[in-house]
Protein backbone atom coordinates (compact mmCIF):
# COMPACT_ATOMS: atom_id res chain seq x y z
CA UNK A 1 0.00 0.00 0.00
CA UNK A 2 1.68 2.93 -1.25
CA UNK A 3 -0.37 5.69 0.44
CA UNK A 4 -1.97 4.14 3.96
CA UNK A 5 -4.82 6.06 4.92
CA UNK A 6 -6.56 6.02 8.55
CA UNK A 7 -9.94 4.71 8.45
CA UNK A 8 -11.21 7.51 10.33
CA UNK A 9 -9.75 10.11 7.49
CA UNK A 10 -10.94 8.31 5.19
CA UNK A 11 -14.67 8.49 6.07
CA UNK A 12 -14.31 12.07 6.96
CA UNK A 13 -12.94 12.66 3.19
CA UNK A 14 -15.79 10.38 1.39
CA UNK A 15 -18.15 11.82 3.55
CA UNK A 16 -20.67 14.04 1.26
CA UNK A 17 -18.33 12.38 -1.58
CA UNK A 18 -19.70 11.68 -5.13
CA UNK A 19 -22.72 8.97 -4.21
CA UNK A 20 -24.15 12.07 -1.53
CA UNK A 21 -24.92 13.82 -4.71
CA UNK A 22 -28.46 14.92 -4.84
CA UNK A 23 -30.96 13.57 -7.57
CA UNK A 24 -30.35 14.96 -10.95
CA UNK A 25 -34.50 14.56 -12.12
CA UNK A 26 -35.72 18.12 -11.97
CA UNK A 27 -39.90 17.36 -12.65
CA UNK A 28 -39.84 20.63 -15.07
CA UNK A 29 -37.97 20.11 -17.85
CA UNK A 30 -38.02 20.75 -22.07
CA UNK A 31 -37.61 18.17 -23.95
CA UNK A 32 -34.18 19.18 -26.63
CA UNK A 33 -34.39 18.78 -30.24
CA UNK A 34 -32.16 17.06 -31.52
CA UNK A 35 -29.52 17.53 -34.73
CA UNK A 36 -29.70 15.86 -37.86
CA UNK A 37 -25.97 14.56 -36.84
CA UNK A 38 -27.05 13.37 -33.51
CA UNK A 39 -26.06 9.66 -33.51
CA UNK A 40 -29.23 7.41 -33.01
CA UNK A 41 -27.83 3.91 -32.78
CA UNK A 42 -27.56 1.00 -31.65
CA UNK A 43 -24.66 -1.45 -30.36
CA UNK A 44 -23.33 -5.42 -30.48
CA UNK A 45 -20.38 -7.14 -31.01
CA UNK A 46 -18.68 -9.49 -32.86
CA UNK A 47 -18.96 -12.57 -30.46
CA UNK A 48 -22.08 -11.96 -29.59
CA UNK A 49 -24.28 -11.55 -32.75
CA UNK A 50 -22.12 -12.86 -35.74
CA UNK A 51 -22.14 -16.52 -35.40
CA UNK A 52 -18.96 -18.61 -36.06
CA UNK A 53 -16.40 -17.28 -33.90
CA UNK A 54 -14.60 -21.08 -32.63
CA UNK A 55 -10.59 -19.33 -32.35
CA UNK A 56 -10.75 -16.78 -30.14
CA UNK A 57 -10.74 -17.05 -26.49
CA UNK A 58 -14.75 -17.39 -25.55
CA UNK A 59 -14.87 -20.34 -27.83
CA UNK A 60 -12.70 -22.10 -25.40
CA UNK A 61 -14.40 -21.21 -22.61
CA UNK A 62 -17.32 -22.11 -23.58
CA UNK A 63 -16.25 -25.40 -23.71
CA UNK A 64 -14.16 -25.42 -20.44
CA UNK A 65 -16.15 -26.49 -17.04
CA UNK A 66 -15.18 -25.26 -13.53
CA UNK A 67 -13.47 -27.65 -11.12
CA UNK A 68 -16.69 -29.44 -9.71
CA UNK A 69 -17.60 -29.84 -13.24
CA UNK A 70 -19.97 -27.49 -14.31
CA UNK A 71 -20.11 -25.60 -17.60
CA UNK A 72 -18.89 -21.68 -17.09
CA UNK A 73 -21.73 -20.35 -19.20
CA UNK A 74 -25.36 -20.74 -18.30
CA UNK A 75 -26.99 -23.88 -18.92
CA UNK A 76 -23.45 -25.07 -21.08
CA UNK A 77 -24.85 -22.92 -23.80
CA UNK A 78 -22.27 -21.60 -26.71
CA UNK A 79 -22.42 -18.64 -28.66
CA UNK A 80 -22.38 -21.02 -31.84
CA UNK A 81 -24.36 -19.56 -35.10
CA UNK A 82 -25.73 -16.52 -32.28
CA UNK A 83 -27.88 -14.24 -34.82
CA UNK A 84 -26.12 -15.29 -38.05
CA UNK A 85 -25.56 -11.90 -38.67
CA UNK A 86 -22.30 -12.40 -40.53
CA UNK A 87 -24.83 -13.69 -43.51
CA UNK A 88 -28.03 -11.74 -42.60
CA UNK A 89 -26.10 -8.26 -42.14
CA UNK A 90 -28.44 -6.77 -45.09
CA UNK A 91 -31.72 -7.60 -43.27
CA UNK A 92 -30.58 -7.08 -40.16
CA UNK A 93 -29.51 -3.00 -41.72
CA UNK A 94 -33.19 -2.87 -42.52
CA UNK A 95 -34.43 -3.82 -39.33
CA UNK A 96 -32.33 -0.91 -38.31
CA UNK A 97 -33.37 1.53 -40.89
CA UNK A 98 -37.17 0.90 -39.52
CA UNK A 99 -36.76 2.16 -36.03
CA UNK A 100 -34.94 5.61 -37.62
CA UNK A 101 -31.66 4.13 -36.58
CA UNK A 102 -28.40 6.48 -38.14
CA UNK A 103 -25.06 4.69 -36.80
CA UNK A 104 -24.37 1.34 -35.97
CA UNK A 105 -21.62 0.34 -33.57
CA UNK A 106 -20.33 -3.45 -34.02
CA UNK A 107 -17.15 -5.04 -33.58
CA UNK A 108 -14.69 -6.65 -35.84
CA UNK A 109 -13.21 -9.73 -34.68
CA UNK A 110 -9.58 -9.94 -34.21
CA UNK A 111 -9.55 -13.96 -34.72
CA UNK A 112 -11.31 -14.11 -37.20
CA UNK A 113 -8.88 -10.77 -38.65
CA UNK A 114 -5.68 -12.10 -37.89
CA UNK A 115 -6.36 -16.28 -37.10
CA UNK A 116 -2.86 -16.64 -36.78
CA UNK A 117 -0.47 -13.97 -35.48
CA UNK A 118 0.71 -11.87 -38.57
CA UNK A 119 -1.27 -13.54 -40.55
CA UNK A 120 -4.08 -11.43 -41.37
CA UNK A 121 -7.29 -12.94 -43.92
CA UNK A 122 -8.37 -10.30 -46.71
CA UNK A 123 -11.36 -11.76 -47.35
CA UNK A 124 -12.95 -11.39 -43.81
CA UNK A 125 -11.92 -7.93 -44.27
CA UNK A 126 -13.86 -7.46 -47.59
CA UNK A 127 -16.64 -9.04 -45.72
CA UNK A 128 -16.70 -6.26 -42.97
CA UNK A 129 -16.49 -3.79 -45.80
CA UNK A 130 -19.48 -5.21 -47.24
CA UNK A 131 -21.03 -4.83 -44.15
CA UNK A 132 -19.80 -0.77 -44.24
CA UNK A 133 -21.09 -0.14 -47.55
CA UNK A 134 -24.22 -1.25 -47.09
CA UNK A 135 -24.61 0.95 -44.02
CA UNK A 136 -23.70 3.95 -46.06
CA UNK A 137 -25.81 3.31 -48.68
CA UNK A 138 -28.44 2.89 -46.19
CA UNK A 139 -27.29 6.35 -44.44
CA UNK A 140 -26.14 4.53 -41.41
CA UNK A 141 -22.60 5.31 -39.44
CA UNK A 142 -20.08 3.07 -39.00
CA UNK A 143 -18.86 3.22 -35.39
CA UNK A 144 -16.33 0.41 -35.17
CA UNK A 145 -15.15 -1.64 -32.21
CA UNK A 146 -11.72 -3.08 -32.61
CA UNK A 147 -11.41 -4.84 -29.29
CA UNK A 148 -14.37 -6.48 -27.84
CA UNK A 149 -13.79 -8.83 -25.08
CA UNK A 150 -12.09 -11.27 -27.64
CA UNK A 151 -8.89 -12.12 -28.33
CA UNK A 152 -7.33 -15.09 -31.15
CA UNK A 153 -6.46 -18.27 -29.41
CA UNK A 154 -3.22 -17.56 -30.48
CA UNK A 155 -2.84 -14.10 -28.00
CA UNK A 156 -4.39 -15.75 -25.38
CA UNK A 157 -2.02 -18.61 -25.46
CA UNK A 158 0.58 -16.13 -24.85
CA UNK A 159 -0.86 -14.48 -22.34
CA UNK A 160 -3.19 -11.81 -23.89
CA UNK A 161 -3.17 -8.90 -21.75
CA UNK A 162 -0.69 -9.95 -19.34
CA UNK A 163 1.97 -10.06 -21.84
CA UNK A 164 4.41 -6.68 -21.70
CA UNK A 165 4.29 -6.79 -25.60
CA UNK A 166 0.39 -7.15 -25.92
CA UNK A 167 -0.23 -3.41 -26.22
CA UNK A 168 2.15 -3.44 -29.77
CA UNK A 169 0.76 -6.91 -30.92
CA UNK A 170 -2.96 -5.17 -30.58
CA UNK A 171 -1.94 -1.64 -31.84
CA UNK A 172 -0.09 -3.90 -34.51
CA UNK A 173 -3.89 -5.47 -35.66
CA UNK A 174 -5.47 -2.27 -35.16
CA UNK A 175 -3.47 -0.33 -37.68
CA UNK A 176 -3.98 -3.17 -40.33
CA UNK A 177 -7.72 -3.17 -40.08
CA UNK A 178 -7.94 0.71 -39.74
CA UNK A 179 -5.75 0.97 -42.91
CA UNK A 180 -8.48 -1.45 -44.47
CA UNK A 181 -11.31 0.26 -44.04
CA UNK A 182 -10.53 4.17 -43.02
CA UNK A 183 -11.95 5.63 -45.71
CA UNK A 184 -15.36 4.42 -44.69
CA UNK A 185 -15.27 4.36 -41.00
CA UNK A 186 -15.20 7.73 -39.39
CA UNK A 187 -15.57 6.69 -35.82
CA UNK A 188 -13.28 4.29 -33.89
CA UNK A 189 -13.56 2.72 -30.58
CA UNK A 190 -10.26 0.94 -29.65
CA UNK A 191 -11.43 -1.46 -26.43
CA UNK A 192 -14.53 -1.80 -24.81
CA UNK A 193 -14.82 -1.56 -20.86
CA UNK A 194 -11.25 -2.36 -20.55
CA UNK A 195 -11.92 -2.59 -16.43
CA UNK A 196 -15.04 -5.32 -16.76
CA UNK A 197 -12.30 -7.27 -19.00
CA UNK A 198 -10.08 -7.19 -16.41
CA UNK A 199 -12.19 -7.51 -13.34
CA UNK A 200 -14.37 -10.44 -15.56
CA UNK A 201 -11.45 -12.12 -16.31
CA UNK A 202 -8.83 -11.91 -13.89
CA UNK A 203 -10.63 -11.11 -10.57
CA UNK A 204 -14.24 -12.89 -10.45
CA UNK A 205 -13.10 -15.40 -13.19
CA UNK A 206 -16.66 -14.73 -14.91
CA UNK A 207 -15.26 -14.32 -18.13
CA UNK A 208 -12.11 -16.27 -19.51
CA UNK A 209 -9.43 -17.21 -18.35
CA UNK A 210 -11.37 -17.11 -15.37
CA UNK A 211 -8.45 -16.31 -12.85
CA UNK A 212 -8.56 -14.83 -9.52
CA UNK A 213 -5.97 -12.75 -8.70
CA UNK A 214 -6.46 -9.38 -7.94
CA UNK A 215 -2.43 -8.60 -9.11
CA UNK A 216 -2.98 -9.90 -12.35
CA UNK A 217 -6.68 -7.65 -12.85
CA UNK A 218 -4.64 -4.50 -12.11
CA UNK A 219 -1.56 -5.23 -14.43
CA UNK A 220 -4.12 -6.25 -17.02
CA UNK A 221 -6.31 -3.06 -16.94
CA UNK A 222 -2.82 -1.41 -17.38
CA UNK A 223 -2.25 -3.34 -20.21
CA UNK A 224 -5.62 -2.30 -21.88
CA UNK A 225 -4.96 1.19 -21.37
CA UNK A 226 -1.33 0.91 -23.07
CA UNK A 227 -2.68 -0.71 -26.07
CA UNK A 228 -5.42 1.95 -26.49
CA UNK A 229 -2.87 4.61 -26.02
CA UNK A 230 -0.51 2.57 -28.78
CA UNK A 231 -3.43 2.46 -31.01
CA UNK A 232 -4.78 5.76 -30.92
CA UNK A 233 -1.22 6.92 -31.99
CA UNK A 234 -1.50 4.48 -34.67
CA UNK A 235 -4.76 5.31 -36.37
CA UNK A 236 -3.74 9.05 -35.94
CA UNK A 237 -0.90 8.53 -38.05
CA UNK A 238 -3.00 6.76 -40.51
CA UNK A 239 -5.97 9.42 -40.71
CA UNK A 240 -5.90 12.28 -38.34
CA UNK A 241 -9.39 13.25 -39.28
CA UNK A 242 -10.77 9.54 -37.75
CA UNK A 243 -12.73 10.22 -34.69
CA UNK A 244 -10.98 7.55 -31.89
CA UNK A 245 -12.24 6.85 -28.91
CA UNK A 246 -12.66 3.90 -25.39
CA UNK A 247 -15.31 2.60 -24.40
CA UNK A 248 -15.83 3.30 -20.97
CA UNK A 249 -18.02 1.73 -18.43
CA UNK A 250 -19.44 3.75 -16.06
CA UNK A 251 -21.29 2.05 -12.90
CA UNK A 252 -22.01 4.30 -9.71
CA UNK A 253 -20.35 2.70 -6.98
CA UNK A 254 -22.05 3.39 -3.21
CA UNK A 255 -21.53 1.88 0.00
CA UNK A 256 -24.11 -1.45 0.60
CA UNK A 257 -24.18 -0.38 4.06
CA UNK A 258 -24.02 3.52 4.28
CA UNK A 259 -22.68 3.10 7.83
CA UNK A 260 -20.19 0.97 7.48
CA UNK A 261 -16.64 1.99 7.05
CA UNK A 262 -15.30 -0.77 5.25
CA UNK A 263 -18.25 -0.59 2.62
CA UNK A 264 -17.38 3.22 2.45
CA UNK A 265 -13.73 2.57 1.73
CA UNK A 266 -14.51 -0.29 -0.90
CA UNK A 267 -16.57 2.02 -2.43
CA UNK A 268 -14.39 4.79 -2.66
CA UNK A 269 -11.55 3.32 -4.13
CA UNK A 270 -13.70 0.91 -6.46
CA UNK A 271 -15.32 4.01 -8.00
CA UNK A 272 -11.57 5.79 -7.88
CA UNK A 273 -9.83 2.94 -9.30
CA UNK A 274 -12.00 2.20 -12.11
CA UNK A 275 -14.19 4.88 -13.25
CA UNK A 276 -11.36 7.94 -12.13
CA UNK A 277 -8.54 6.04 -12.85
CA UNK A 278 -9.29 5.22 -16.87
CA UNK A 279 -10.48 8.92 -17.58
CA UNK A 280 -7.76 9.96 -16.05
CA UNK A 281 -5.15 8.03 -17.81
CA UNK A 282 -7.04 9.04 -21.21
CA UNK A 283 -6.74 12.67 -20.09
CA UNK A 284 -3.64 12.78 -18.65
CA UNK A 285 -1.97 9.55 -19.65
CA UNK A 286 -1.25 8.96 -15.78
CA UNK A 287 -2.50 5.52 -14.52
CA UNK A 288 -2.66 5.22 -10.58
CA UNK A 289 -5.08 2.78 -8.74
CA UNK A 290 -4.64 1.62 -5.62
CA UNK A 291 -7.41 -0.89 -3.51
CA UNK A 292 -5.44 -1.02 -0.10
CA UNK A 293 -4.67 -4.27 0.95
CA UNK A 294 -5.23 -5.49 -2.28
CA UNK A 295 -3.33 -4.00 -5.20
CA UNK A 296 -1.53 -0.75 -6.34
CA UNK A 297 0.00 0.51 -9.19
CA UNK A 298 1.00 3.68 -10.94
CA UNK A 299 2.68 4.65 -14.68
CA UNK A 300 2.71 7.41 -16.49
CA UNK A 301 2.97 6.85 -20.64
CA UNK A 302 3.75 10.59 -20.82
CA UNK A 303 1.14 11.14 -23.35
CA UNK A 304 -2.68 12.58 -22.06
CA UNK A 305 -5.36 13.26 -24.48
CA UNK A 306 -5.27 9.88 -26.42
CA UNK A 307 -8.87 10.68 -27.19
CA UNK A 308 -11.35 12.29 -29.65
CA UNK A 309 -14.45 11.90 -27.40
CA UNK A 310 -15.16 9.54 -24.99
CA UNK A 311 -17.60 6.15 -25.34
CA UNK A 312 -19.68 5.82 -22.55
CA UNK A 313 -20.90 2.42 -21.47
CA UNK A 314 -24.08 3.14 -18.71
CA UNK A 315 -26.62 0.45 -17.10
CA UNK A 316 -26.65 0.73 -13.46
CA UNK A 317 -25.49 1.24 -9.72
CA UNK A 318 -23.77 -1.20 -7.53
CA UNK A 319 -23.63 -1.91 -3.54
CA UNK A 320 -19.69 -2.78 -2.78
CA UNK A 321 -19.73 -4.93 0.45
CA UNK A 322 -16.43 -5.56 1.92
CA UNK A 323 -15.97 -8.53 4.09
CA UNK A 324 -12.58 -9.04 5.31
CA UNK A 325 -13.25 -12.60 6.05
CA UNK A 326 -14.85 -13.84 3.11
CA UNK A 327 -13.08 -15.78 0.19
CA UNK A 328 -14.49 -13.02 -2.02
CA UNK A 329 -13.74 -10.30 0.26
CA UNK A 330 -15.62 -7.35 -2.22
CA UNK A 331 -18.64 -8.22 -3.80
CA UNK A 332 -21.59 -6.01 -5.35
CA UNK A 333 -24.93 -6.58 -4.53
CA UNK A 334 -28.11 -4.43 -5.32
CA UNK A 335 -30.40 -1.77 -3.81
CA UNK A 336 -33.03 -3.52 -2.44
CA UNK A 337 -35.75 -2.23 -4.03
CA UNK A 338 -38.92 -3.45 -5.18
CA UNK A 339 -38.70 -5.82 -8.43
CA UNK A 340 -39.97 -3.14 -10.97
CA UNK A 341 -36.87 -1.39 -10.65
CA UNK A 342 -35.07 -4.36 -11.32
CA UNK A 343 -34.01 -5.46 -14.77
CA UNK A 344 -33.53 -9.31 -15.90
CA UNK A 345 -30.34 -8.72 -15.03
CA UNK A 346 -31.24 -7.77 -11.28
CA UNK A 347 -29.91 -4.54 -11.91
CA UNK A 348 -31.61 -1.44 -10.73
CA UNK A 349 -32.97 0.79 -13.05
CA UNK A 350 -31.14 3.97 -11.97
CA UNK A 351 -31.40 6.93 -15.10
CA UNK A 352 -30.32 9.25 -12.37
CA UNK A 353 -26.49 7.61 -12.37
CA UNK A 354 -26.85 8.29 -15.84
CA UNK A 355 -26.79 11.84 -14.94
CA UNK A 356 -23.89 11.30 -12.51
CA UNK A 357 -21.88 9.50 -14.95
CA UNK A 358 -21.89 12.08 -17.73
CA UNK A 359 -21.11 14.81 -15.48
CA UNK A 360 -18.44 12.91 -14.24
CA UNK A 361 -16.65 12.71 -17.64
CA UNK A 362 -17.19 16.17 -17.93
CA UNK A 363 -15.45 17.01 -15.00
CA UNK A 364 -12.28 15.33 -16.67
CA UNK A 365 -12.95 16.67 -20.18
CA UNK A 366 -14.92 18.97 -22.56
CA UNK A 367 -14.51 16.86 -25.45
CA UNK A 368 -17.93 14.76 -26.97
CA UNK A 369 -19.10 12.01 -25.45
CA UNK A 370 -21.25 9.06 -27.18
CA UNK A 371 -23.42 6.86 -24.84
CA UNK A 372 -22.04 3.65 -26.84
CA UNK A 373 -24.20 1.46 -24.84
CA UNK A 374 -27.25 1.64 -22.78
CA UNK A 375 -30.07 -0.47 -22.60
CA UNK A 376 -31.90 -3.07 -20.28
CA UNK A 377 -32.40 -6.73 -20.10
CA UNK A 378 -36.51 -7.32 -20.17
CA UNK A 379 -37.80 -10.65 -21.79
CA UNK A 380 -41.11 -9.65 -20.99
CA UNK A 381 -40.78 -6.32 -22.30
CA UNK A 382 -42.94 -4.89 -19.39
CA UNK A 383 -40.07 -1.84 -18.79
CA UNK A 384 -38.43 -1.45 -21.94
CA UNK A 385 -40.02 1.83 -23.00
CA UNK A 386 -40.02 3.53 -20.14
CA UNK A 387 -35.91 2.96 -19.92
CA UNK A 388 -35.88 4.47 -22.82
CA UNK A 389 -37.88 7.54 -22.14
CA UNK A 390 -36.22 7.93 -19.04
CA UNK A 391 -32.73 7.69 -19.92
CA UNK A 392 -32.76 10.09 -22.72
CA UNK A 393 -34.95 12.74 -20.67
CA UNK A 394 -31.25 12.47 -18.89
CA UNK A 395 -29.49 13.50 -21.74
CA UNK A 396 -31.72 16.00 -22.39
CA UNK A 397 -31.19 17.76 -19.31
CA UNK A 398 -27.42 16.76 -19.50
CA UNK A 399 -27.29 18.64 -22.97
CA UNK A 400 -28.79 21.61 -21.58
CA UNK A 401 -26.50 21.99 -18.58
CA UNK A 402 -23.79 21.95 -21.16
CA UNK A 403 -22.33 18.89 -21.89
CA UNK A 404 -21.38 18.02 -25.09
CA UNK A 405 -23.54 14.46 -25.63
CA UNK A 406 -23.44 13.88 -29.17
CA UNK A 407 -24.99 10.18 -29.82
CA UNK A 408 -26.91 7.62 -27.86
CA UNK A 409 -26.72 3.85 -29.06
CA UNK A 410 -28.65 1.58 -27.19
CA UNK A 411 -27.47 -2.29 -26.32
CA UNK A 412 -28.75 -3.63 -27.91
CA UNK A 413 -30.63 -4.25 -31.55
CA UNK A 414 -31.22 -7.70 -31.10
CA UNK A 415 -31.02 -10.40 -28.50
CA UNK A 416 -27.77 -12.03 -28.31
CA UNK A 417 -25.15 -14.22 -26.33
CA UNK A 418 -25.18 -12.25 -22.86
CA UNK A 419 -21.30 -13.86 -22.08
CA UNK A 420 -21.61 -15.66 -18.95
CA UNK A 421 -25.89 -16.01 -18.90
CA UNK A 422 -25.79 -17.46 -22.59
CA UNK A 423 -28.86 -17.01 -24.28
CA UNK A 424 -30.84 -16.22 -21.16
CA UNK A 425 -30.92 -12.35 -21.31
CA UNK A 426 -32.68 -10.59 -23.72
CA UNK A 427 -31.71 -6.68 -24.61
CA UNK A 428 -32.71 -6.50 -27.51
CA UNK A 429 -34.52 -3.91 -29.35
CA UNK A 430 -36.10 -6.80 -32.10
CA UNK A 431 -36.52 -10.26 -29.94
CA UNK A 432 -34.55 -13.38 -31.42
CA UNK A 433 -35.87 -16.44 -31.76
CA UNK A 434 -33.14 -18.84 -31.97
CA UNK A 435 -34.13 -21.86 -34.17
CA UNK A 436 -35.51 -19.96 -37.04
CA UNK A 437 -33.41 -16.95 -36.54
CA UNK A 438 -36.80 -14.51 -36.96
CA UNK A 439 -36.80 -11.12 -35.52
CA UNK A 440 -39.40 -9.16 -34.45
CA UNK A 441 -39.95 -5.61 -32.64
CA UNK A 442 -40.45 -5.39 -29.17
CA UNK A 443 -43.39 -3.07 -28.53
CA UNK A 444 -41.36 -1.21 -26.13
CA UNK A 445 -38.40 -0.24 -28.72
CA UNK A 446 -40.91 2.12 -30.38
CA UNK A 447 -40.12 4.11 -28.05
CA UNK A 448 -36.60 5.06 -29.21
CA UNK A 449 -38.30 4.77 -32.84
CA UNK A 450 -41.21 7.42 -31.76
CA UNK A 451 -38.34 9.81 -29.55
CA UNK A 452 -36.28 9.84 -32.93
CA UNK A 453 -39.15 10.78 -35.31
CA UNK A 454 -40.46 13.41 -32.90
CA UNK A 455 -36.92 15.22 -31.74
CA UNK A 456 -35.08 15.39 -34.50
CA UNK A 457 -34.11 18.67 -36.36
CA UNK A 458 -35.00 18.65 -40.14
CA UNK A 459 -31.94 20.37 -40.97
C1 LIG B 1 -20.68 -5.31 -21.52
C2 LIG B 1 -20.61 -5.33 -23.01
C3 LIG B 1 -21.78 -5.92 -23.70
C4 LIG B 1 -22.86 -6.56 -22.84
C5 LIG B 1 -23.85 -5.53 -22.32
C6 LIG B 1 -24.94 -6.11 -21.45
O1 LIG B 1 -20.97 -4.29 -20.94
O2 LIG B 1 -20.47 -6.35 -20.90
O3 LIG B 1 -20.15 -4.20 -23.62
O4 LIG B 1 -21.11 -6.86 -24.46
O5 LIG B 1 -23.54 -7.51 -23.55
O6 LIG B 1 -23.18 -4.59 -21.55
O7 LIG B 1 -24.42 -6.69 -20.31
Amino acid sequence: MRHPLSLAMLVFIVAGCHWNEKPASSPQETAVMYPKDFLWGSSTSSHQVEGYCTNNNWSEFESAVDDSGRPKILGGQRSGPACDQWNRYPADIRLMKDLGLNAYRFSVEWSKIEPAEGTFDEAVLDHYEAVIDSLLVNRIVPMVTLHHFTNPIWFERKGGFLHDDAPRMFARFAEHVVTRLQTKVPFWITINEPSVYAINGYATGEFPPGRKNYDEAIRVLGNLLRAHSDAYGSIKSINPALQVGLAVNIFIFEPYQRWNPLDIAAAYFTHRGLNNATLRFLTEGVFEATFPGFVSTSFSTGRGGTFDFIGLNYYTRFLIHLNPLSKNPVSHRTRETSTDQLTDMGWEIYPDGLARALRLIHSFTARPIYITENGIADEKDSKRGAFIRDHIAVIDRAITEGIDVRGYFYWSLLDNFEWAFGYARRFGLYSVDFTTQKRTLREGSMTLRDIIRARTLER
